[in-house]
């Protein structure tokens, strides 16, 4: 047997044990990243989380067939920039939205199904963390 057959017979329990470590660590660190990673993609942003909602529940009023108090809620700008009454969300400051007020107080959709809580929620915290794109 030459010296590499020995060394590598010799190791072999060692080397094992230590692959085995290394991969067991860097599944772990995996594990880990995935779930940080969940926790930042949790942020709830407009493109995924609240155009859905507002295409379902608005836009047909503010948008498609007709601009509602001039308010078009088809796109972000054009919600922060608001209508008659000037902007319908204020980042930061859910209680001071006009949009999420209407919202609350059932004003708004005026007609059809009212949105669930788990959507007045989703739309108050989007505001909260900044409003998001
Ligand atoms: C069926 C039509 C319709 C739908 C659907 C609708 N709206 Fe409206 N919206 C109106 C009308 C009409 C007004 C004007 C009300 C008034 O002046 O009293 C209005 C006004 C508003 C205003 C006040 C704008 C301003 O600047 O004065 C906000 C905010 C608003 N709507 C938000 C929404 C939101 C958010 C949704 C979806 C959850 C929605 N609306 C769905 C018809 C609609």
């Amino acid at each position: 047997m030459n010296l590499w057959g020995k060394l590598t017979t010799r190791f072999d329990p060692l080397i094992l044990i230590l692959l085995i470590g290394i991969v067991h660590t860097s599944c772990v660190h995996n594990e880990y990243h995935s779930k940080t990673q969940l926790k930042t993609t949790k942020t709830i942003k407009y493109s995924i989380h609240i155009k859905p909602i507002l295409q379902k529940y608005c836009i047909e009023c503010h948008g498609v067939e007709g601009t509602e108090s001039e308010l078009d809620l088809r796109t972000l700008e054009s919600i922060l920039k608001g209508g008659e009454s000037g902007p319908s969300i204020i980042k930061n400051k859910p209680n001071e939205s006009l949009l999420l007020k209407q919202i609350e107080d059932q004003i708004m959709p005026p007609e059809g199904a009212p949105l669930t809580k788990k959507h007045i929620k989703k739309i108050r915290l989007w505001i909260l963390s900044g409003a998001s794109s």
